[in-house]
C-alpha cells in the first residue's frame, strides 16, 4: 500500500526506436504534463527487457535506451519529482516475473493478442504454428505484469492494443491473492481518448512500421526538409485547399492554439501554397521543439549524466521493490527454515479451508468485492466504490482487524442477518489468524 494518498501512475517504454513526433503528441507530451499533477506519483521506465523480445540488435537496444531517456528529460520529465529508471536496474521484477509465471494459466497466454497474431501469421505462411515464435514472445505479458504489479500501480497509461496486457495483469494479481493472500493492488488501464493520432509523411498513421516518422530530435533543418516532403494534393497556389484529409493540417493542429489552427484553416480556404503552409508548419513545430533539442543534445553529449539519473531512479524504485519482493518470498514459502510454520504451530491439523475475497469491477464502473467461503458460499457483498484501492483499503483492514470491526463498517456492505454476520466474522477471524 502506498505511504501517502495519491494515485500511482505507471508506464513502459519499449527501447528499440528513436522517439518521433508521433510519440511525442500521442505520449510523451501528455504523460509529463500528467507527471506535474501532485495527486500523483509517477513511475515511468525504460522497458529494456521487453526490448530485447523484439530485437536482437545490442547497438540499437543501447542507443534507443539512450534517446528515449534524454528525450523525456528534455521534454519535462523531472526525475527527482517522479521514479525514472531502467527496468534492467530491477533485479525484483526477473524474480517476480517468476513467481507470477507459477500462477499464471498457460491457456491465458495462449490467448494473447501478440502471440495469436503471431499464430495467425505462421498458419498463412503454411508454417509450423509457432515458426519464429520466442518463448520470450509468449511469456511478454507476464513481464509487463511484473512491472506494473511490483508497484502497486493504479493506473497504467497505454496505448489500446496494451489493455489486453492489464487485464492479464489484473488475473495474475487476483490469482496470487488469492493463493497468497491480499498481496498485490490490481491496476487499471487509462485510455487517453483526447490525444491525436498523429499522421506521417504519407498520410498514414506516424509509425516506425511504415518508415513514416519524423524523429522528435533531428537537427532543425533535417526536420525541415522531411516537412517539406509530407505528402499533400496537387492544388496549385492560389486554389483553395481541404483541411479535411491534409496531413499537414493535422500534424500543425496538434502543436498550434485554437487561433492559429483557425488562421490555418483560414489560409487554406485563401489558396496558401503547399511550400508556404510546410514552412509554417515547420517553424510552429521548432517553436516547440528548439528548446527541448538544446537540452536533449546536451544529455546526449553526456551519457554519464543519464546514466547517473537512471541509476538514481533505480535505487528509489528498489526502495520499494525489494523490501516487497521479500515479503511475497515469505508469502510463496521462500523463508527461513528455522520460522515456524503455519501447520506447526496449529492447535488442530485439519484447520478448514480459509474463505477469501474476490474483487471485480461492474458494468456500472465501480469496483466491488465479496468474501467467499471456501465452499464458494459468498458471505459478505460490498457495495460499490470509486476506484479498486477504496476497495483494497477495506479489505486491508478486514483482514488486519478481524470480525469485530465489522459493525463499524456496516454501511459499504449489503445487509446481513444476525446469523450471517456471525458467520462472516468468524471467517474474518480465521482469515486474521493466519496473517
Ligand atoms: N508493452 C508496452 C508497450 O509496448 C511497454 C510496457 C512494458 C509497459 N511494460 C509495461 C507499459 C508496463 C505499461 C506498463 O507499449
Amino acid at each position: 500500500m502506498t505511504s501517502d494518498n495519491r494515485t500511482r501512475v505507471l508506464t513502459g517504454i519499449t527501447t528499440t526506436g528513436t522517439p518521433h513526433l508521433g510519440n511525442y503528441v500521442g505520449a510523451i507530451r501528455p504523460t509529463v504534463q500528467a507527471s506535474q499533477d501532485l495527486n500523483t506519483d509517477g513511475f515511468y521506465f525504460l522497458a529494456d527487457y521487453h526490448a530485447l523480445i523484439k530485437c536482437d540488435d545490442p547497438a540499437r537496444i543501447q542507443r534507443s535506451t539512450m534517446e528515449i531517456a534524454a528525450s523525456w528529460i528534455a521534454a519535462g520529465l523531472d526525475p527527482e519529482k517522479v521514479t525514472f529508471y531502467r527496468q534492467s536496474d530491477i533485479p525484483e521484477i526477473p524474480e517476480l516475473t517468476w513467481f507470477l509465471t507459477c500462477v499464471t494459466g498457460k491457456g491465458l497466454l495462449n490467448r494473447a493478442h501478440a502471440y495469436k497474431a503471431a499464430m495467425d501469421k505462421n498458419h498463412e505462411a503454411g508454417k509450423d504454428t509457432d515458426a519464429d515464435v520466442t518463448a520470450g514472445l509468449f511469456m511478454y505479458p507476464v513481464l509487463m505484469g511484473a512491472d506494473i504489479l511490483m508497484f502497486k500501480a493504479h493506473k497504467v497509461p497505454v496505448g489500446r492494443d496494451q489493455i489486453q496486457h492489464i487485464e492479464m495483469a489484473r488475473d495474475m494479481a487476483s490469482s496470487f491473492n488469492h493463493l497468497y493472500g491480499e498481496h498485490f493492488v490490481l491496476p487499471e488501464a487509462v485510455i487517453e481518448e483526447s490525444v491525436a493520432l498523429l499522421p506521417g509523411l504519407d498520410g498514414r498513421k506516424m509509425s516506425k512500421s511504415y518508415d513514416n516518422t519524423i524523429p522528435l530530435f533531428a537537427p532543425a533543418a533535417q526536420m525541415r526538409k522531411q516537412i517539406m516532403g509530407i505528402v499533400t494534393d496537387s492544388k496549385a497556389p492560389g486554389e483553395p485547399k481541404a483541411t479535411e484529409g491534409s496531413a499537414l493540417f493535422q500534424i500543425y493542429q496538434a502543436f498550434a492554439s485554437a487561433e492559429e489552427t483557425a488562421a490555418l484553416a483560414k489560409a487554406y480556404a485563401e489558396g496558401i501554397a503547399w511550400g508556404d503552409a510546410k514552412q509554417l508548419l515547420f517553424e510552429r513545430i521548432d517553436r516547440e521543439v528548439a528548446p527541448m533539442r538544446e537540452k536533449y543534445e546536451a544529455l546526449m553529449a553526456n551519457p554519464a549524466e543519464l546514466d547517473r539519473i537512471l541509476l538514481a531512479g533505480a535505487d528509489k524504485a528498489r526502495r520499494l521493490a525489494t523490501p516487497f519482493i521479500r515479503e511475497l518470498r515469505h508469502a510463496v514459502g521462500l523463508r527461513p527454515l528455522g520460522l515456524a510454520t503455519p501447520s506447526q504451530t496449529a492447535v488442530k491439523t485439519d484447520k478448514p479451508a480459509l474463505s477469501s475475497f474476490k474483487q471485480y469491477r461492474e458494468k456500472d464502473g465501480q469496483f466491488y468485492f465479496k468474501l467467499v467461503s471456501a465452499q464458494g458460499q459468498v458471505l459478505l457483498q460490498s457495495k460499490g466504490f470509486a476506484s479498486p484501492r477504496d476497495a483494497g483499503q477495506l479489505i486491508g483492514r478486514l483482514q488486519q482487524e478481524g470480525g469485530q470491526v465489522l459493525p463499524a463498517c456496516a454501511q459499504h456492505f449489503e445487509p446481513l442477518s444476525a446469523n450471517a454476520t456471525a458467520l462472516a466474522q468468524q471467517a474474518l477471524d480465521d482469515i486474521r489468524a493466519t496473517l
